[in-house]
């Protein structure tokens, strides 16, 4: 499917020129601006100065924490896309790109500020990114569910919830054996 044809009609012409069925155009326009909103909501993130401070620390091997949600985003986007889960964009990519927006080097003891870190940093983030960015209990449920089931009693309760806890497991994973 190549071209699209009047966006409001969802009419969708194939390159044989065959017309489709109205629901499956309305679909393929669908995943489009849903890919397309995507895309601006993390540029719009990844170019924020708040949001780069995150280049500064270490997350997993070579991995800062800025490249981490970057990559938790992607992953994050692919799985909602491949199983089809229709997300809102807006809370998965804000939630993905900010599930560790805790503002310090986790590996720095800090005189023991940190010793807790795998329990106490998604609440730190959710913290930081209501000063940051506003008040968003979606995207803050995100956030605060992302270390799932370490932290136990903050089970993932929306799709993108889970979408984003999956994709933070299978992130640090490959980072931490492929990217050292
Ligand atoms: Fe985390
Ligand atoms: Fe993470």
């Amino acid at each position: 499917m190549k071209r699209f044809v009047g966006r409001s009609t969802c009419r969708a012409v194939s390159n044989s020129g065959t017309m489709h069925s109205v629901k499956e155009a309305c679909a393929v326009n669908r995943r489009i601006r849903s890919s397309q909103q995507g895309g601006k909501i993390l540029r719009r993130l990844q170019q924020d100065d708040r949001v780069e401070q995150m280049k500064q620390f270490m997350q997993h091997g070579k991995v800062t924490t800025f490249d981490h949600c970057i990559h938790v985003a992607k992953i994050s986007r692919w799985l909602d896309h491949r199983l089809h889960l229709h997300s809102n964009q807006h809370v998965l990519l804000s939630g993905a790109m900010l599930h560790d927006f805790f503002l310090y080097d986790w590996h720095h003891d800090d005189n023991g500020t940190h010793r807790w870190h795998g329990f106490s940093h998604a609440d730190t983030a959710a913290r930081n990114v209501r000063t940051f960015f506003g008040k968003d209990p979606r995207v803050e449920h995100v956030i605060r569910s992302h270390m799932w089931p370490l932290n136990l009693t903050h089970l993932p309760r929306s799709r993108e919830a889970w979408i984003v806890c999956v994709a933070d497991k299978l992130a640090a994973i490959q980072e931490t054996l492929f990217r050292r």
